[in-house]
């Protein structure tokens, strides 16, 4: 039997104080951040370090400067934060009468499979409630632990401790150019050289790294500076500058689901112009109903012809 001491004076609100001043580099607004006032910050942080017998934070250094054993501190403190709110979410999902599963996408997967996908689901398993949530990637990370989706479907190969990650195809990226552009006239493929003479307009600005940036890093590795870059919001807002004649930009070859006659859209030539999509889900769950989603993944890949590498959950 594992012996736990009667009084163990480091408690959860502990780890979540200080987490939060470390995040924050600044008292007073770790304080906002947990909605209570910064005296009672500073008294918990105090009788933290009192229990660990070590000092946390250097004091007196403006912004908040963590020392060695507050750097270790602060990497555990984080994953274990993570690991109670995944116990949380987990055994509410456990104790859950009816089955639910919540999907979190990146916008350019509803124009590929995502639908196809999601349909089959149902058909197959139509005691299953399927919600949906557009975020990026990096947001999909987030709501996984904090319980929000239960899936994730993304771009960015991020890690983190908590989750695991199923890349699932490589799709080739493709150009979309404006009705009218010169290389409309011309049916054959682009290469990302082309794209010197052009405006590039890439999606999404923030939380990065992102989409964006992946596409900054494959006309980086070849040394490709277009004319010049236009950051944006996200996919939607780029087709639509696209179509306006702001420039062109480079996208999942699914994107080409989304049918407008003012965009037109060559492939790329460039045989490591490709994106990932991923399968992100919450490290210990293996759920049915995430099982069932993977198996469902490989049935349309293989309908489809596309070729993939099988995972189990
Ligand atoms: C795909 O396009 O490969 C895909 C999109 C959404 C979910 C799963 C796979």
């Amino acid at each position: 039997m594992n012996f736990i001491p009667e009084r163990y004076a480091v408690e959860l609100r502990h780890l979540r104080y200080f987490v939060a001043v470390a995040d924050e580099k600044n008292f007073t607004r770790a304080a906002e951040r947990l909605h209570i006032a910064q005296p009672p910050l500073s008294r918990q942080i105090q009788q933290l370090e009192e229990e660990l017998g070590v000092t946390l934070i250097e004091k007196g250094a403006r912004p908040v400067k963590l020392t060695e054993a507050g750097a270790f501190f602060h990497v555990h403190a984080q994953e274990l934060l993570a690991k109670a709110a995944e116990l949380k979410t987990m055994t509410q999902r456990v104790g859950k009468i009816e089955r639910t599963l919540s999907i979190g996408f990146v916008a350019s997967t509803l124009y590929g499979l995502l639908p196809r996908i999601v349909r089959r689901y149902r058909a197959q398993f139509p005691e299953v409630e399927v919600t949906f949530n557009e975020m990026t990637t990096m947001q999909q990370i987030q709501a996984l632990k904090d319980g929000v989706i239960d899936v994730g479907f993304g771009r960015v190969k991020s890690e983190d401790p908590n989750i695991r990650r199923i890349v699932l195809r490589e799709e080739r990226l493709i150009v979309a150019l404006p009705a009218g552009h010169p290389r409309t006239d011309m049916p054959e493929a682009m290469s990302l050289v082309d794209l010197q003479s052009e405006t590039l307009l890439v999606y999404p600005k923030t939380p990065r790294p992102s989409f964006a940036d992946q596409v900054l890093s494959v006309l980086h590795e070849r040394s490709i500076r277009p004319l010049k870059i236009i950051e944006v919001r996200d996919l939607q807002i780029a087709i639509g500058l696209v179509a306006a004649g702001q420039g062109v930009a480079v996208v999942p070859d699914s994107v080409q689901g989304m049918r407008r006659e003012d965009v037109l859209f060559r492939p790329l030539t460039d045989r490591h112009a490709v994106s990932p999509v991923m399968f992100s889900v919450r490290k210990q769950d293996r759920s049915e109903e995430l099982q069932k989603m993977l198996a469902v993944i490989y049935e349309v890949y293989d309908a489809a012809n596309i070729g993939y590498i099988r995972e189990t959950l």
